[in-house]
């Protein structure tokens, strides 16, 4: 026989005893997997679809998450939810005190606040979770509701691998949301963490996933910022503008506000290490060289302004003020000529009169410069954006094919034993007209029944194992023989 014909020969003789098997079933779970379970066995080269293994999540343990976000809620509703992350075991502990609630993580940024959680039943799960973040926040449920958002299963798992890829953040893939995502599933697993295997086993996912995407894709590449221009664009051009290497040029900033603050971010983390600061007082930019302890400051009043300019090859302008800080004049008067020096205006109104390019040796470039700096990138990583979803659906579906296979624990269970109880009763039958038989014959037929069962089972079960990724992982949490059970 060919083993196209073994196989459908295996079908039609498994076909009835599944068919009732599923019926007996009252899990979901079941049902769910049953075309998987029936395309192996009569369809072999056929591969589940990406829908059906999805799906698949939904067994077992459910996901889900609640929260808001930037794209959802006022500053004021997200204040009062947020959580310090000292907190958060805290937090989800509560939380899984609920009945409903089988494992919780907390995730509380200043852009978004999210508990993801697992349950076995939905609706009054939900519905806990939401009074715990009323209770908390002093908001009433009915108004928290307008602000909050709700996904589960597939969605839950896309959403959160699309939050650790950086493809829900306000920059896209920024990496900061990375690693807030890996503190989340760091608290998960510790000891007063209550992720439990799914919540966590989804976050550790995510981590990956996330970290997948900025390794293989361009997305966190390229300043989208005006302030990550100024200091991408003049590292890029020091060797054209002043015949020097960004890392050897000295570098002066005009200014001690917020776009300052963000400029030296930028600048440290290309490994600046000096900087001289120009400012009317001394209190603001010490206020800085506070924030940048790595970082060695010079402070310089506003009247020695070109004195240090004249020691500096590089310039960032970020001063709030009506007038002009440089222009071609005051370059001229005070001797900055025929010289290379590099001047990044990030002040808007401008800093930099226009007419400062026409001084020899100087390269001026404005906030014009840095936004098509910036757009070029930000297209960029829309481009990037496309690959990374790409990846991002392959890891979420990897993690939602393990969790599919929680639920086929049960079923492989089921399966055995509906299995013995009809060969039982089948070789019971049959010893009746076996009785001219010797024992040892007898124990040949015996042995012979369970090896045709054992042989039937082995192409399903063992295509249930393999989606099932680590079955020791699987078996420890349910128990063999035992229904999911919600609580630890
Ligand atoms: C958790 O519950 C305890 C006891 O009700 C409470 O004191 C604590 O503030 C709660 N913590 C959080 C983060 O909800
Ligand atoms: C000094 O810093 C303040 C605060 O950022 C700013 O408004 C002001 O324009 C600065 N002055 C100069 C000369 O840079």
């Amino acid at each position: 026989m060919s083993s196209f014909h073994i196989k459908t020969f295996l079908f039609l003789l498994l076909f009835p005893f599944l068919t009732y098997s599923f019926q007996t079933s009252r899990s979901p779970s079941l049902s769910t997997t049953r075309t998987s379970l029936f395309s192996t066995v009569g369809e072999p080269k056929k591969k589940k679809s990406k829908e059906q293994r999805l799906a698949e999540a939904k067994n077992g343990l459910s996901v889900h998450v609640i929260g808001l976000s930037i794209h959802h809620a006022s500053v004021d509703v997200r204040e009062k939810l947020s959580i310090p992350e000292v907190m958060w075991n805290d937090a989800s502990t509560n939380i899984t005190k609920s009945p409903y609630v089988s494992e919780a993580a907390v995730l509380s940024t200043c852009n978004r606040f999210e508990v993801y959680f697992s349950s076995t039943e939905e609706r009054p799960a939900m519905s806990d979770v939401t009074n715990y973040l009323s209770k908390r926040s002093g908001i009433p449920p009915p108004i928290l509701r307008r602000s909050l958002f709700h996904l589960s299963s597939t969605d839950c798992i896309t959403h959160l691998f699309r939050v650790s890829g950086g493809l829900d953040s306000l920059i896209i893939g920024e990496g900061q949301i990375l690693s807030q995502v890996r503190q989340c599933h760091l608290h998960s697993i510790q000891e007063d963490g209550r992720g439990g295997k799914v919540v966590s086993r989804m976050l550790e996912g995510a981590v990956k996933a996330g970290k997948r995407v900025r390794s293989e894709t361009d997305i966190s590449k390229g300043s989208v910022s005006i302030s990550s221009a100024a200091a991408e664009l003049s590292e890029i051009r020091s060797m054209q503008a002043l015949q020097l290497p960004f890392s050897e040029a000295r570098l002066c900033v005009i200014g001690a506000g917020k776009m300052t603050r963000l400029l030296i971010t930028h600048l440290a983390s290309r490994g600046l290490q000096r900087i001289s600061i120009v400012n009317r007082s001394y209190p603001r930019p010490r206020e800085l060289a506070e924030q940048f302890p790595d970082v060695e400051f010079e402070i310089v009043l506003e009247e020695d302004m070109f004195d240090v300019i004249g020691r500096s090859d590089i310039v960032y302008t970020a001063a709030s003020c009506e007038e002009a800080v440089i222009s071609k004049r005051l370059l001229e008067e005070n001797g900055l000529i025929n010289r290379p020096l590099m001047i990044v205006d990030i002040g808007v109104p401008r800093n930099v009169e226009k007419d400062s390019e026409e001084v020899p040796g100087v390269t001026c470039y404005n906030v014009d410069d840095l936004s098509a700096v910036v757009a070029r990138n930000t297209a960029m990583r829309q481009k990037e954006m496309m690959e990374a979803k790409t990846l991002l659906e392959e890891e979420a579906e990897g993690f939602a094919t393990w969790q599919g296979s929680l639920g086929s624990i049960p079923m492989i269970n089921q399966l055995q034993q509906k299995a013995e109880e009809y060969r039982t009763v089948e070789v019971k039958k049959a010893s009746k007209k076996l009785s001219s038989l010797s024992d040892r014959e007898l124990e040949a037929v015996e042995r012979l029944s369970r090896g045709i069962v054992n042989k039937l089972l082995h192409g399903p079960m063992s295509h249930i194992r393999q989606s099932s990724g680590k079955l020791e992982d699987v078996k420890d949490m349910y128990g063999l023989g035992e229904e999911g059970k919600g609580k630890k």
